[in-house]
């Protein structure tokens, strides 16, 4: 379907991807519905059929995104990761609407030592994977005309995120410790949106794909990259995960594979470095304002 020509609903809509998906429909001469927990609760089946009357395509971006309080909360985790999935997806079934949906890379186990396809079997290690991996499950139940795209380490100006805390608190503290031994594809939401704009202009079929940037590194290089887009300095140092325990396991190895991506002629997102080199100016603005 034309981008142009579809009616665009997203749900989730103040989130920080939501924010960029909204820019680059915007960019394009789109002015999608935009709803959030308010005035769209993807819980509630009322509102949902409602609320999508007038969609051709929907786009999931509600989540429970607090990783660590998920641990405590996993049955609210679990009503907006997983019932609500399912919910937006039999109704998007029922009115024959696309549907986008995004996941995570904790839906798998995090030790592996090569990049995760997408047919890999699910095992997530903590309960906000537990709920992500559950709601790709009601998502595949409904058998909904869906695109399943996993993401991961999402970083944008839209929201909290890793470079956002890594820059604020490096310049309020002078000295920080970041974990070197977990691997991960730092993310734009920029690039993530023009991503699943080009899904639907390609016409992909239902199905996962996987929505990183390409290439890994550790979380603290990363944040090394971070300090020196800020102008810190050398400020970074390592440490282990296990000098860091949180409530919820982080996967130790989360790379990603676009084997979908290509298989079908779509350019994955580029080299995480590359992108994050684009990205810092906007991404740091606030922090550095
Ligand atoms: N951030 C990451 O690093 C990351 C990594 C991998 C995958 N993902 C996935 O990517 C997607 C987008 O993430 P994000 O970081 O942009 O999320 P986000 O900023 O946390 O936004 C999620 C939005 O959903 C809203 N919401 C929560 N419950 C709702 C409900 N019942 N009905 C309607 N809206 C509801 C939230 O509102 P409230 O603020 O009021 O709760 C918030 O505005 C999510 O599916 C997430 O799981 C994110």
């Amino acid at each position: 379907m034309e981008i142009t020509e579809a009616r665009w609903h997203i749900a989730g809509g103040y989130g920080m991807l939501a924010m960029d998906i909204i820019a680059a429909l915007r960019a394009r001469g789109v002015e999608p519905v935009v709803t959030d927990r308010d005035d769209l609760d993807i819980t509630n089946p009322a509102q949902v059929a409602r609320g999508f009357a007038d969609a051709d395509i929907v786009v999931n971006c509600a989540a429970y995104t607090a990783v660590d309080a998920a641990e405590e909360h996993e049955d609210a985790a679990f009503a907006v990761n997983a019932t609500g999935p399912g919910v937006i997806a039999r109704a998007c079934a029922e009115m024959g609407l696309r549907l986008i949906h995004l996941s995570t890379d904790y839906v798998f186990s995090g030790d592996a030592s090569s990049p995760y396809s997408e047919d890999t079997p699910l095992a997530p290690q903590g309960a906000y994977g537990r709920t992500k991996a559950a709601g790709e499950e009601q998502i595949r139940a409904s058998e909904a005309d869906a695109l399943i795209v996993r993401t991961a380490g999402l970083y944008g100006r839209g929201g909290p995120c890793f470079p956002k805390t890594i820059a604020r608190v490096g310049r309020e503290r002078g000295a920080l410790q970041v974990v070197d031994d977990q691997i991960t594809q730092p993310t734009w939401t920029r690039d993530l949106a023009d991503l699943i704009l080009r899904l639907v202009e390609a016409e992909a079929p239902a199905g996962i794909y996987h929505g990183t940037s390409s290439g890994q590194t550790s979380w603290f290089d990363f944040a090394k990259e971070v300090v020196a887009s800020a102008g810190l300095g050398d400020i970074v140092s390592p440490c282990s995960a296990e000098d860091y325990p949180l409530p919820a396991p982080r996967p130790a190895y989360s790379v990603l594979g676009h084997e979908t991506l290509t298989r079908l002629g779509i350019a994955p997102i580029g080299d995480w470095r590359e992108r994050w080199a684009l990205a810092a100016p906007e991404v740091l603005a606030d922090v550095l304002a």
